[in-house]
């Protein structure tokens, strides 16, 4: 198993020793990193040691080290997948020359920008989530949560990284502000308005793993392609903390699904709630706003920005170099209905303009393989009741459809219309007061909350009553 150093103040693969300005000028940002995570990071189980895998190398089955540590011992490190040789640029105009390993002048502020934008998120979300693991349904939860957490906060280094050794100056001050902004407040809020809500429980962190890391995932994804290669090493290395993150996610609504059809086949009245479970109707609003509200984040569905970045090469498509012949995409269409006179009427967009609905459309089918896994779930467990993703033009707040409404099945149907039903697609007020008032943390190794099963295997092959939180540490 590869160890961990605690002696070096920085792991990473980057040789910062070598670079002793970049090494200097990272080392004081440091405290003011572990101030944040004190101020604004998990504040329960603060202090206790938690059985956390720690990046410390990035060779494939060998990078990550698993132990009990305390959170703020953490050692937060700075990985980039290593260097594929001969890499050439992936997309655009510029397809097929040699990626960039400085920043080119003329794309310094496009660049500076997206990297910023993702790497807002990920404090972000450890901001949203500090206070979850009081209600977490067993240790086990709660430590993948922790493990969720200690990433993000990794994620965060890698981008303050990529802004300390290639943007100089603006560079450092963007890597301040992310310290500086905080989820939800009035004056310095995080930039994406989905980041700025407090995750209050389980079944909305579930769906946050499932729907919004993934969304991170596509985002990594299509820098991953881009032509500024430290930018693409960085997020190869992050989407395989990220599967972990997903994992969580996904198993973690099915465990609750599976419990749901057992209780409401144990029911007389097939209710699961009436045996404190989460019963599948308000999982499925749940799904609904969260798919929605993650459709939002990849952007418009025709847009010049997105079109400037794949041309320039700042950003591929989902898996670009592997899944694409045509890396220029200056000939084709994408039809992409839009809302005319009050109907939805086809649209043809140049696919260029059309990137970041490409880019949802691959989203949109991953997060379609949870949903066909979960009814495999149901039917096992032999219920008859299904769960399905809503239509992309359901609820959405961005883009072409925004300011319209549509039924689940993405038909047009009126304002009035729409709120009629809110209550019947969407949670409640009731239905979220009560999916709070399950929120009991068991915190006992090997128990579990009523509400959700059993995970099928532990972590790193640990027994089910394994001590993945030592309380009295
Ligand atoms: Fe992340
Ligand atoms: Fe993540």
């Amino acid at each position: 198993m590869a160890s961990i150093d605690y002696g070096e103040k920085i792991p990473n693969n980057v040789n910062l020793g070598g670079d002793r300005r970049l090494q200097r000028a990272l080392e004081k940002w440091q405290p003011a990193f572990l101030d944040w995570w004190g101020d604004v990071g998990p504040q329960v189980f603060k202090t206790d040691e938690v059985y956390l895998r720690t990046a410390v190398s990035t060779k494939p089955g060998g990078w990550a080290h698993f132990g009990h540590v305390r959170m703020p011992d953490y050692r937060w490190g700075i990985f980039l997948s290593d260097p594929e040789k001969d890499r050439v640029i992936p997309a655009g105009d510029d397809a097929g020359k040699k990626v960039w390993q400085e920043v080119p002048g003329e794309h310094r502020n496009a660049l500076k920008r997206i990297i910023v934008v993702q790497a807002d998120t990920e404090p972000a979300s450890v901001e949203q989530q500090r206070w979850l693991a009081a209600s977490s349904p067993s240790l086990y939860d709660a430590r993948n949560l922790f493990q969720v957490n200690v990433e993000e906060a990794r994620h965060l280094w890698a981008m303050v990284y990529l802004l300390h050794a290639h943007f100089g100056r603006d560079g450092r001050d963007e890597a301040d502000a992310l310290l500086e902004r905080r989820s939800g407040d009035e004056d310095k809020p995080r930039i994406l308005d989905a980041f700025n809500q407090p995750c209050r429980e389980w079944l909305s962190f579930f769906c946050f793993t499932m729907f919004t890391d993934r969304d991170g995932k596509f985002q990594l994804a299509s820098l991953a392609e881009s032509a500024f290669d430290p930018l693409s090493r960085t997020c190869r290395f992050m989407l395989t903390e990220e599967a972990h993150h997903l994992f969580v996610g996904d198993t973690g609504l099915d465990r609750i699904i599976r419990r749901a059809a057992q209780l409401t086949r144990k029911d007389p009245n097939g209710d699961a709630r009436a045996l404190g479970g989460i019963d599948l109707p308000t999982i499925q609003k749940w799904i609904n706003y969260w798919f929605s509200y993650c459709l939002d984040l990849f952007g418009a569905e025709v847009s010049t920005n997105a079109a400037d970045y794949f041309a320039a090469g700042l950003k591929g498509r989902f898996r670009e170099a592997k899944a694409y012949d045509d890396h220029l995409a200056r000939e084709g269409v994408k039809n992409i209905p839009t809302v005319k006179n009050g109907a939805v009427v086809d649209q043809e967009v140049a696919m260029r303009l059309a990137m970041n609905e490409v880019l949802r459309d691959a989203y949109i089918d991953d997060c379609a393989k949870s949903v066909v896994r979960w009814n495999k779930t149901l039917e096992k467990e032999g219920l008859s009741e299904r769960l399905a993703l809503p239509h992309r033009r359901f609820h959405r707040r961005q883009g072409l459809y925004a300011g319209h409404s549509f039924d689940v099945e993405g038909n047009m149907i009126d304002a009035d219309a729409f709120e009629a039903q809110r209550g019947e697609w969407l949670p409640t007020e009731d239905d979220r007061d009560y999916v709070e008032s399950l929120m009991k943390g068991v915190h006992e190794p090997g128990k579990m909350a009523n509400w959700i099963a059993p995970p099928r295997k532990g972590i790193n092959g640990q027994v089910a009553e394994f001590e993945y939180v030592r309380t009295d540490a």
